[in-house]
């Protein structure tokens, strides 16, 4: 079902539709392919929206961290905004000190997609299409973008990232939901228990770029390989943590790169006894514990967001691979198609 959310300034009409399955419900925008609500039961059947994000399209396009939202050309940061492609140097819009975030000023983020429905035997869902031209925020090519959400008639979320381009380049899709399974606006995640199976992570510099080197997770605060709340180490005097307020760290997933989605993170709000699960086929998973919210923000159900009120798990290929010869690749030349899946699973 879809219906009018609001205007651009240009007059653009935005729109949300709405999908209900296997006992999920999802809020879409066509600006932004941005999740505005996903609603799942508790253990007594009790409905809560588990995703941070605003009731109007003002507030989105004011200052929204990416809530909710498809994140493109490149998830993350790209060092000082530059890569050189084929001998060639590229420069992408600063937005985050002296990098580039998360395709540059203009994302994907704040676009608007083309929506159309569709329903697959019991699953339900939505293509959502972009084009994204030569030069677009500084990177070469055009890239058509084909993304899919799928409600599958068991309730999970599925993403299916498609790209293709006419010249080389670098491509790194993502979704910014910001998680909290006790539903947004109520607090803190910090008693959310958390696992990632990954045994190493990416350090980074005071930029948040990372250094280079994965790191092991054992005996750090960074160990996430069996379940543990999200809060317990988050205070313990650790540089890496020092650096970026919290967790906002590239997990180098021990399943590596892989042709079907396999078990990335577990999630669970022991007060509710909601759970997620996410699989992939992505090798990095970025755990971002909400460290820039600082109560500025007022969310859809009339509340402030604070400091750690959500998580974000983004599953992706690792932050500034253009610069990062080390790192599995990004480049996408013509000819290829970029796919990547992503699943998310709720339970209680
Ligand atoms: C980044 C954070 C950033 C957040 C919201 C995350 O993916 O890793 O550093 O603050 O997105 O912009």
């Amino acid at each position: 079902m879809k219906t009018l959310f609001g205007e651009l300034a240009d007059g653009t009409k935005v729109s949300s539709w709405f999908l209900e399955n296997g006992g999920t419900r999802l809020r879409v925008l066509d600006y932004g392919g941005i999740v505005q609500s996903l609603e799942i039961p508790d253990r007594d059947g009790r409905y809560a929206n588990v995703s941070l994000g605003f009731d109007t399209i003002e507030d989105y396009i004011a200052g929204s961290p990416y809530f909710g939202a498809l994140i493109g050309r490149y998830g993350n940061r790209v060092a000082e905004g530059r890569f050189t492609l084929d001998g060639e140097n590229h420069q992408l819009p600063l937005n985050d000190g002296a990098h580039s975030l998360h395709g540059g000023t203009e994302g994907f983020d704040r676009r608007v997609w083309e929506v159309e429905p569709f329903t697959d035997g019991p699953d339900v869902g939505l293509h959502l299409y972009l084009t994204s031209v030569d030069g677009e925020m500084g990177y070469p090519g055009t890239l058509e973008v084909k993304v899919t959400y799928t409600l599958t008639g068991g309730g999970d979320w599925r993403i299916d990232y498609e790209a293709t381009t006419d010249k080389a380049t670098f491509v790194n899709l993502t979704s910014h939901v910001y998680w909290n399974l006790a539903g947004e606006g109520t607090g803190s995640v910090q008693d959310h228990e958390l696992e990632i199976a990954a045994s190493r992570y990416l350090p980074v510099d005071p930029g948040l770029i990372p250094t280079g080197e994965p790191a092991d997770v054992a005996g750090t605060p960074f160990d996430f390989r069996e379940a543990k709340a999200i809060g317990r180490d988050l205070r313990v005097a650790h540089q890496q943590l020092l650096y970026s307020k919290g967790v906002d760290h590239n997990y180098v997933l021990d399943k590596g790169l892989t042709a079907r989605p396999e078990h990335a993170a577990g999630l669970r709000d022991p007060s509710s006894g909601r759970t997620l699960t996410i699989a992939t086929t992505e090798p990095g998973l970025q755990f971002y514990s909400g460290n820039f919210l600082d109560g500025t923000l007022v969310g859809t159900g009339g509340n402030i967001y604070r400091q750690g009120d959500a998580l974000c798990l983004e599953t992706q290929r690792f932050p500034d691979s253009p610069n990062q010869p080390s790192f599995p690749s990004t480049l996408l030349r013509p000819g290829q198609t970029y796919r990547t899946t992503t699943i998310h699973s709720f339970g209680c």
